[in-house]
C-alpha cells in the first residue's frame, strides 16, 4: 500500500523490517532487540504487526512478547494513543448495535498511554494487593493538548472522561481540563463525563462524540467497547504519538492465533494504520485520505472478509481484499 502511494504521489519511502515480540524472542531471546530499537529511533514512523501467541503464553515465562511492545512505547516516548472509530455505512450491519444507532459514528478516543495505575508502584502480601495511580499536571496537560488540537481539526467537540466523584487523580484531571481547555481552546465545546456514564453514552448516543480524552485504564476499557461500534476488531487502526515526529502505528487487534495462516484476517485495521502514519508522522493528509477512501470504495462495492460478511456480500481473503484497496489508489 505504501509503495503504491509512493508511486502514485511521487514520494520515495525507505522501508526497514525489524523483529519484536515472539519472533524476536525466538531469534535473540529478547522481545525488543537493540537493533530494533535503533532502527525505530532512526525512522520517521513505525508500523507494527501484533505481538504474542500461544507459543509464548506460558504464565511462568519471565520473557514475554508484550514486554517488547511496552518497552518500544517507552523507548519512543509515545504518551498519546489515538483510536479512531468510524463506522462505514456499508458495514454498519456488522455491529452488534442497531445500524441506525452506529451509522454516523465518527469518533476518536485519545488515551493517555504512559501514566496512571498501569505504571504506578505495585505491592502484594499474602492477603492484600495495591496498585498506585498517579498523574501529574504536566501529564494531563500534554494529553489535553493532543486531544484539543485534534478536535480543532474535526468537529471541535471534546469529551473528557474521569471519575472525579471518587478519585483524587480524576479531580486533578478535571481541574486541569476545566482550566486549560476554555483558556487555550475557547472554540472547543467541552463536555465532561464520569467514566461509568461515558460507558453508557458510548452505546446510547455514539454518533454524538467527536474526540474523547481520558486516562490510561479508562481509555483501555472504553476503546475496546468503542471498537465494537464498528463491528470487528479487524477494521480499526491506532496511532501512538509523543513529542517527536516518530509515531507508532498498529491495528488494534492482536495476533489472532485462532485464524493465523488461513488468509482470512481483515487487513483494514493495518491498512488504515498506514493511513494514520501518513497523516500524523509524514503530514501527507491527501495520501492518508486516499487510503481511507479506497477502503470505503472496496467495502461499498460489496467485498468483505469473513469477519464482516453478510448474506449478500462477496466474501474474500486477506490478500485479495488488500489488493483491491491498493488498486483503488491511482
Ligand atoms: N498490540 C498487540 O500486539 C496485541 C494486542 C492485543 C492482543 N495481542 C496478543 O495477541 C494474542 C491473541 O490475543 P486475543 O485473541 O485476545 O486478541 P486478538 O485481537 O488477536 O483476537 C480476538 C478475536 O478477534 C479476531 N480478530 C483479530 N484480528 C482480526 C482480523 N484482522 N480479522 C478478523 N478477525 C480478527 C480473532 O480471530 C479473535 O477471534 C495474544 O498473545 C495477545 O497477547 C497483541
Amino acid at each position: 500500500m505504501l509503495a503504491r502511494i509512493a508511486d502514485v504521489y511521487g514520494h520515495r519511502f525507505e522501508f526497514s523490517e525489524q523483529q519484536v515480540g515472539g519472533a524476536a524472542i525466538d531469534a535473540t531471546g529478547d522481545p525488543l532487540p537493540a537493533d530494533t530499537v535503533a532502527s525505530c529511533r532512526e525512522a520517521d514512523a513505525v508500523l507494527l504487526g501484533a505481538v504474542g501467541g500461544p507459543k509464548w503464553s506460558d504464565p511462568e515465562a519471565k520473557v514475554r512478547p508484550e514486554q517488547g511492545l511496552l518497552r518500544l512505547r517507552a523507548e519512543l516516548g509515545v504518551f498519546a494513543n489515538l483510536r479512531p472509530v468510524r463506522v462505514n455505512p456499508h458495514v454498519a450491519a456488522a455491529s452488534p448495535l442497531k445500524p441506525e444507532l452506529v451509522r454516523n459514528v465518527d469518533l476518536i478516543v485519545v488515551r493517555e498511554l504512559t501514566g496512571g495505575i498501569y505504571f504506578g508502584e505495585k505491592s502484594r502480601t499474602a492477603d492484600a494487593a495495591s496498585d498506585l495511580c498517579t498523574y501529574t499536571t504536566g501529564e494531563v496537560e500534554r494529553i489535553l493538548h493532543v486531544a484539543a488540537a485534534l478536535a480543532a481539526k474535526r468537529r471541535s467537540k471534546l469529551c473528557s472522561v474521569d471519575k472525579a466523584n471518587v478519585l483524587e487523580t480524576s479531580r486533578l484531571w478535571r481541574q486541569v481540563t476545566d482550566r486549560l481547555i476554555p483558556e487555550q481552546y475557547p472554540a472547543i465545546e467541552l463536555e465532561t463525563l464520569l467514566v461509568d456514564a461515558a460507558a453508557m453514552h458510548l452505546l446510547s448516543r455514539p454518533a454524538d462524540f467527536d474526540v474523547i480524552v481520558t486516562e490510561n485504564m479508562f481509555g483501555d476499557i472504553l476503546t475496546d467497547e468503542a471498537s465494537m461500534l464498528a463491528g470487528s476488531l479487524g477494521l480499526l487502526p491506532s496511532a501512538s504519538l509523543g513529542h517527536s515526529r516518530c509515531g507508532l502505528y498498529e491495528p488494534i487487534h492482536g495476533s489472532a492465533p485462532d485464524i493465523a495462516g488461513k488468509g482470512i484476517a481483515n487487513p483494514c485495521g493495518t491498512i488504515a494504520s498506514a493511513a494514520m502514519l501518513l497523516r500524523h508522522s509524514l503530514e501527507l493528509e491527501n495520501e492518508a485520505t486516499a487510503i481511507e477512501v479506497a477502503i470505503d470504495q472496496v467495502l461499498a462495492a460489496g467485498k468483505r472478509t469473513a469477519d464482516i460478511a453478510d448474506g449478500g456480500s462477496d466474501v474474500t481473503g486477506t490478500a485479495d481484499f488488500a489488493q483491491a484497496v491498493v488498486a483503488q489508489i491511482n
